[in-house]
Formats: structure tokens, sequence, C-alpha cells
């Protein structure tokens, strides 16, 4: 059973059609950091004809990038209305798109060569349950991207949407209930803060390798692009690894 209530962000027409203006809008935060984050990431890993999955596909954004590079893509998402849009405006001959959360995801062993999640992982729960399944799923050798919104990012007992409309550079950033697991109301619906201890350990504990770690930063020409995004300077919002999946001994 999915995490995520019934009603939430991505089930309102109106917040969604909102979010994927704003997503398509060259001015957004995905796009101008965790966007160049994720394919620093992708940019080693081999795709041609590789099998593909993106779990919490959302739009299509990067499940299509992986396509357009030879990958065969299955992506899942538990929102009708996001991958409506998937279709609509991402559709690829190498994507098959699924409604599915991702928690009822099954799939043989050692099905995938390369996994990725972007800033979907951290809707759920139970954090060490999802991954040990993509661990399973991913082939030996196999490559796993994730993206989520950063532990210092989520920490607060709630994430007031003025903090992503503040584009003052005098704000102080306090990490509050860093340590307190568990549920968070955000913008874009109920999330789950996890540590970086837990990220890094769950990742480990599964069989993966950690090959890299990225907590972007807005670039000069971003901030020229988008000067609310000077509030990024003082503290992450991303936190990116690709992790390889222990080969067979
Ligand atoms: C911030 S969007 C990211 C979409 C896409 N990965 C991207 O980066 O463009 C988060 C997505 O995760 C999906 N999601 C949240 N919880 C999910 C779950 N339990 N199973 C599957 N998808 C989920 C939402 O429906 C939404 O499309």
């Amino acid at each position: 059973m999915t995490d995520q209530p019934k009603g939430d962000y991505y089930d309102d027409p109106s917040q969604v059609q909102a979010y994927i203006e704003s997503r398509q809008s060259g001015l957004s935060r995905n796009e101008l950091v965790e966007e160049p984050a994720f394919l620093a990431l992708l940019a080693p890993v081999p795709l041609q004809d590789r099998a593909c999955l993106d779990l919490g596909c959302g739009f299509g954004h990067y499940s299509s990038i992986l396509a357009k590079r030879g990958g065969v893509v299955t992506a899942t998402d538990r929102s009708a209305l996001m991958l409506a849009a998937a279709h609509t405006s991402r559709p690829h001959e190498r994507i098959h798109y699924e409604q599915v959360a991702m928690e009822d995801v099954t799939f043989p062993a050692a099905t995938f060569d390369v996994v990725i999640s972007n800033m979907a992982l951290h809707y759920l729960a139970d954090l060490a349950a999802m991954v040990n399944k993509i661990a399973g799923w991913t082939k030996p050798g196999g490559t796993f991207i994730l993206t989520v919104e950063h532990p210092i990012f989520t920490a607060a007992r709630e994430t007031p949407l003025g903090i992503w409309q503040d584009d003052t550079t005098q704000t102080e950033w306090i990490v509050t209930r860093y340590f307190a697991l568990g549920p968070r109301q955000g913008p874009f619906g109920r999330h789950y803060h996890h540590t970086f201890q837990e990220y890094i350990t769950t990742l480990l504990s599964a069989g993966f390798v950690l090959q890299a770690l990225v907590e972007p930063q807005p670039s000069a020409e971003a901030l020229r692009l988008n000067p609310n995004l000077m509030q990024d300077i003082h503290r992450p919002v991303f936190l990116g690894f690709r992790c390889l999946r222990v080969p067979e001994q």
C-alpha cells in the first residue's frame, strides 16, 4: 500500500498543472539545480539498449532522457494525472508507463541495468524496504541513481510554502528535529524525513556501493536566471547518489 493519502498533491489537477508548468518554465529549482546534478550522475552510465526503471516517474521527464539515450524504460508512478501528462508530453516508443504505487511494484530479480528515482523516495515511510527491493531488481554491476529532498531541508516539522518563495539572503536556516524520523507536511504533500546516515546505511546494507554523492548548489547562471535561488547557497535542498549494485563474487 502507498504511504500517500488519497487526495494528495499529485491527485489534484490544479496543483499538478501548476507543478508541471513550473517544471517546464526554465526557471524552476528542479531544472536549474537538481537536473544538472542528476545528469552529471547519469553521464558515465551506459544506456544504449539497457533495461531501465524510473520509479515515481511523474510526467516522464527523466524517463524520456533515458529513452532518448537508448534505454528501454519501464516508468511507474502512482498519480494518474502525472502519468496522463507523461503520455501526452513525453511519449516514446521505448517507454512503457504504468500507474502503480512503487510499494506495490514487483519485478523478477536482476531485471534492470539502470534504476532511477528522482525526488520520489522521500514520499516513503519505509525507505529500507523499498531500497532492498530495488537492489533485488538491479542486475549485479547495474546502477541505481536517486535524488531526494536533502535531510537538512526535510528535518523541520513543516516546510512552509513561504520558504520556496523567500528570496532573502538573510534568512537563518535552523535545523531542528533532525533525528526525529517520520512524516512532514510540505508544499508537495506529505513526505518523510530520513537522515543522511539512514540514506547511506540503507543503500550500503541493501548491497549497493556508493560511487558518487552530490549536494548541488545553484550555478552563477542559475542565480542569474532565478535570483530566488539565492536561498540555496545557504543550505542544500537536494541530495543525489549514484550507486553500483555489488557484482556477484
Ligand atoms: C516531485 S515528483 C518527481 C517526478 C519525477 N521523478 C521527476 O523528477 O520529474 C514526485 C513523484 O513521485 C510520485 N510518487 C509519490 N509517492 C509515490 C509512490 N508511493 N509510488 C509511486 N509514485 C509516487 C508522485 O506521484 C510524483 O509524480
